[in-house]
């Protein structure tokens, strides 16, 4: 009998909706559990196109926007042998955003159609679960400033939830969208029970591939 494998399981949403900290909950909650968890997340800075999109969002260095969006396409493929084989092996990923970051972000600047955008990250690992995290831009506001990143101004972010929402249509894709309003406890106990069910129901299942 082959192995059980593990989920992919993206979390994605607006800034400071909560993604990162219940990408860490949820892998120290599994742990805890005896499961096997690892989070990890885009862009992954480590890499040498990593260190170029940092420069970039630090607004270090500037960058054609076609070519920045490959380059953010391109940092999730140099991960696909990682995710195949740590799936493979029974690790379950929680991402810290993933391909429907590429697509909301690019696509909210002028010019960029979902579709092109989409084009490039066609074929990846496709996730079993996506959380949506859902926050009104005045409750995001409470939870800190913008940094000084490139992409943190509140008309950029108001862009970019347009082009989720055009997102959270695909029905190819299974979305959980979650009202991050709520407690990082309240939020936590649901994103683990959907998490774990998924998990269960995978295990014996082919990895997919994203919009295919
Ligand atoms: P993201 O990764 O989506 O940008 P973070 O997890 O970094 O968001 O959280 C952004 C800020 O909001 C942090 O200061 C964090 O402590 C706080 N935060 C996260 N979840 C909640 C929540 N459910 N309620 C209130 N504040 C939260
Ligand atoms: P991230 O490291 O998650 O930063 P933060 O924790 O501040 O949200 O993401 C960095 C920025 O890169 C964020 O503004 C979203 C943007 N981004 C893209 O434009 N394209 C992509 O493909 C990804 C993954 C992120």
């Amino acid at each position: 009998m082959a192995c059980r494998r593990g989920a992919l399981i993206v979390l994605e949403g607006v800034d400071r909706a909560g993604k990162t900290t219940q990408c860490q909950k949820l892998v120290q909650t599994l742990r805890m559990s005896g499961k096997s968890a690892e989070m990890i997340r885009f862009p992954d800075r480590s890499t040498e196109i990593g260190e170029v999109i940092n420069a970039y969002l630090d607004k270090k260095s500037d960058l054609e926007d076609h070519t920045v969006h490959l380059l953010f396409s391109a940092n999730r493929w140099e991960k696909v042998p990682y995710i195949r084989r740590r799936l493979e092996q029974g690790v379950t990923l929680i991402v810290d955003r993933y391909a429907f970051s590429g697509v909301a972000f690019t696509s909210a600047k002028p010019g960029f159609s979902l579709e092109w955008c989409k084009n490039s990250d066609i074929g990846l690992p496709k996730p079993d679960l996506v959380f949506f995290l859902q926050l009104d831009p005045f409750s995001a506001a409470q939870r800190g400033e913008f940094g000084a990143e490139r992409y943190e101004t509140s008309d950029f972010q108001t862009a970019v939830q347009q082009r989720f929402d055009h997102l959270l249509l695909d029905a190819s894709i299974n979305w959980k969208v979650i009202d991050a309003s709520q407690s990082i406890e309240d939020l936590h106990s649901q994103i683990r029970s959907y998490s774990e069910d998924v998990m269960e129901l995978v295990a014996r299942q082919p990895i997919g591939e994203l919009w295919k």
